[in-house]
């Protein structure tokens, strides 16, 4: 099936190397002005000027009409909890009066009561719940996340958990890459008793989630209080033994020594990084390791130590932005909002913002070579943005930008009234304005 969408203010293309963005790179969006892309099959076939593309329109091609707006990749969510149970309202209004995250933990609240609640769900509960926040990220431009398992925290819960993930995938038109987080808090019933948890992540989880292809990465929370540097690399060497790719939770609420640990194992990502020092960035950019900033938290705690963007962009580390989407510390799916703060906060510009979110993160999940950019050959995952200049999803916050997302060429969401994309088979002339 053949498909153009033409009439685009901007066609964001992010077109470049073959390889995550880094320092001045990631101010360069390769942006083509009444642009135009032609999709065959669900693959991008090109990209161009509209009267590059319009030429090439054959008979039965599905004319998309953007009519003005800006076209961009989808965003590829690097970091995120998007399967449990229940919420944490209660604690989100108990930490309004006044109490911190870590206290509400140390008193039994905090991930353990997710994981109470994680646990008392049916599989088939989690995906419901899950399929109606896919519609969450779907419509804020989402069109690929990554999603952590770690509400579970038994061999069965922990399994049921990336099960559902699995048919996300299936019964989804987001795309989902599978992340284990066995080691994400110490369960209630090993209190007191950390090794031993420690080492059934190791000897029983490990096995059987490689084991079943569950998982593509494994994450540990490596914090003071939870795991220490010693337990997560003996975790995470692990999983590497077993085939899995390694992120790391690191640094986020003291120097814990997880970027480190993330640049001595050459992981993949370090996440958060909120007390990571210059010693700490020059050890990522040596390793080769991405950082992942989640600024959605630090925002939702009522903190404002936000993590040092603008000192790892130019030391040329490939920044990416994720959302952390979850119950506790960082309940918002919305990537717009996400660019929000990396502007605003971490006075990252809007393109270093939108590469961050789109080809670093697509690089920064192993799938830099499938989505994550406009270009020939990549899977035709973008949206259709209802504003004229692409730095406005950043600028104007706490509204949905997306008036249309497509996954491999196909419409997944659009937003009702006038708003609503034109699928109809014909050319369309501008709307009057
Ligand atoms: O990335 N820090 C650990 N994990 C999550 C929080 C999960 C939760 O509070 O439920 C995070 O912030
Ligand atoms: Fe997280």
């Amino acid at each position: 099936m053949l498909l153009a969408v033409i009439n685009c203010s901007q066609l964001v293309t992010l077109k470049g190397e073959a390889r995550p963005r880094v320092g001045a790179e990631m101010r360069e969006l390769a942006i083509i002005e009444d642009g135009a892309m032609l999709v065959r099959g669900g693959r991008i076939e090109r990209v161009g000027t509209r009267q590059q593309i319009e030429e090439l329109i054959e008979g039965g091609c599905e004319i998309v009409d953007a009519a003005g707006r800006v076209v961009m990749p989808g965003f590829v969510d690097a970091h995120a909890h998007p399967v449990f149970a229940g919420t944490r309202v209660d604690e989100y209004e108990m930490r309004a009066g006044g109490l911190t995250y870590q206290e509400i933990a140390a008193h039994g609240g905090g991930i353990r009561q997710t994981v109470r609640r994680t646990r008392a769900a049916t599989e088939d509960e989690l995906v419901i719940t899950a399929k109606h926040r896919a519609n969450w990220f779907l419509r804020t431009g989402t069109t690929t996340v990554e999603a952590k398992s770690g509400y579970g925290l038994s061999i069965e819960d922990e399994l049921k958990m990336l099960r559902a993930v699995r048919r996300l995938n299936e019964e989804t038109p987001l795309c989902y890459v599978p992340t284990f987080l066995g080691a994400h808090e110490v369960p209630d019933e090993f209190q007191g008793r950390r090794a031993a948890y420690v080492d059934v992540v190791i000897e029983e989880m490990l096995p059987r989630v490689a084991g079943e292809g569950l998982a593509v990465y494994c994450d540990v929370f490596c914090e003071e209080n939870v795991f220490d540097t010693g337990q997560a690399r003996r975790i995470l060497l692990a999983a590497r033994g077993m085939g899995l790719g390694l992120r790391v939770h690191a640094d986020q609420l003291s120097l814990s020594g997880g970027a480190m640990l993330a640049a001595e194992l050459g992981a993949t990502t370090a996440d958060h990084l909120e007390h990571t020092d210059a010693a700490g960035i020059s050890a990522l950019r040596a390793a080769g390791v991405q950082p992942v900033l989640l600024p959605g938290s630090v925002y939702a705690l009522g903190s404002s130590r936000y993590p040092a963007a603008r000192a790892m962009i130019d030391a040329g580390l490939a920044v990416v932005i994720a959302t952390d989407f979850n119950p506790g510390s960082s309940p918002t799916p919305s990537m717009p909002m996400i660019l929000s703060l990396a502007t605003t906060q971490m006075k990252m510009t809007p393109a270093e913002g939108i590469t961050a979110a789109t080809i670093n993160a697509a690089y920064s999940v192993g799938r830099g070579g499938e989505i994550g950019s406009l270009e020939k050959g990549k899977r035709a995952d973008f949206v259709i943005y209802d504003c004229a200049d692409y730095r406005e999803v950043a600028y104007f916050f706490g509204i949905e930008h997306a008036a249309a997302v497509f996954i491999d060429g196909r419409l997944v969401h659009s937003c009702g009234g006038h708003n609503t994309v034109d699928v109809t088979g014909q050319l369309h002339a501008l709307p009057p304005d």
